[in-house]
């Protein structure tokens, strides 16, 4: 994909400031310090278009980011970061919760997950909650330059055991090492 423009739109901290901004969009979501940010960067080629950060928690709003005047990458909040107030996790998960249902102009969500770690009770929580609803999702294993290659196999494996698909949907990438982007970006050209 060549990018010819990335641009940061807006932040969004309540679920009645979501607007309708007339593109396509394609949500990131997953647990706190997944590499939702770092991904994003990635497909666009620009190191710091979404603010990242080794410490979990980092990214608190909904950032609207548009790539070549035709989609919407959108950024969410990370959920299961354990340092916030119950308070603000729950003013989170409201946020994306009002994010996922009420959007016409969503397309798709790149679950995030950790090839490193099976996916915990928040991970099934998100996939149960896509499915139900019929919001179109795909698995992404990040961080695949964490492992051994010897490993790969075996860790696809486990998260597809665990939620339920088959290994051949999963896409694995490392933002680190810009893998598995054109796989993302043939989804989201295919929509
Ligand atoms: P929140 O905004 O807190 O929800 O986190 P996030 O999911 O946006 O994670 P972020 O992109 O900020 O990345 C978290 C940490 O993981 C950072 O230190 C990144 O540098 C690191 N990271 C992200 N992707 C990769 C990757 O592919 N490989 C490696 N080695 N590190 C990564
Ligand atoms: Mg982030």
């Amino acid at each position: 994909m060549i990018i010819k423009s990335a641009e940061f739109k807006v932040s969004v901290a309540s679920a009645d400031k979501i607007p309708d901004l007339g593109l396509p969009e394609f949500a990131f979501v997953g647990r706190s310090n997944v590499g939702k940010s770092s991904l994003i960067n990635a497909l666009c080629n620009r190191s710091k278009l979404a603010r990242t950060s080794s410490l979990p928690g980092r990214t608190r709003l909904i950032n609207y980011f548009e790539i070549n005047k035709e989609v919407m990458l959108v950024d969410l909040p990370g959920y299961g970061f354990a340092k916030a107030s119950k308070i603000e996790q729950e003013k989170w998960q409201s946020l994306i919760g009002e994010y996922l249902m009420h959007n016409k102009n969503l397309k798709k969500v790149f679950v995030l997950l950790d090839i490193r770690h099976e996916p915990n009770e928040k991970d099934e929580d998100m996939i149960n909650y896509l499915s139900y609803f019929n919001i179109p999702f795909v698995i992404v294993a990040t961080k695949l330059d964490k492992i051994k290659p010897s490993q790969v196999v075996k860790q696809k494996q486990l998260l597809a055991n665990k939620i339920g698909v088959g290994m051949d949907n999963i896409i694995v990438t490392s933002a680190e090492l810009k893998k598995g982007l054109d796989k993302i970006w043939e989804i989201i050209k295919s929509e």
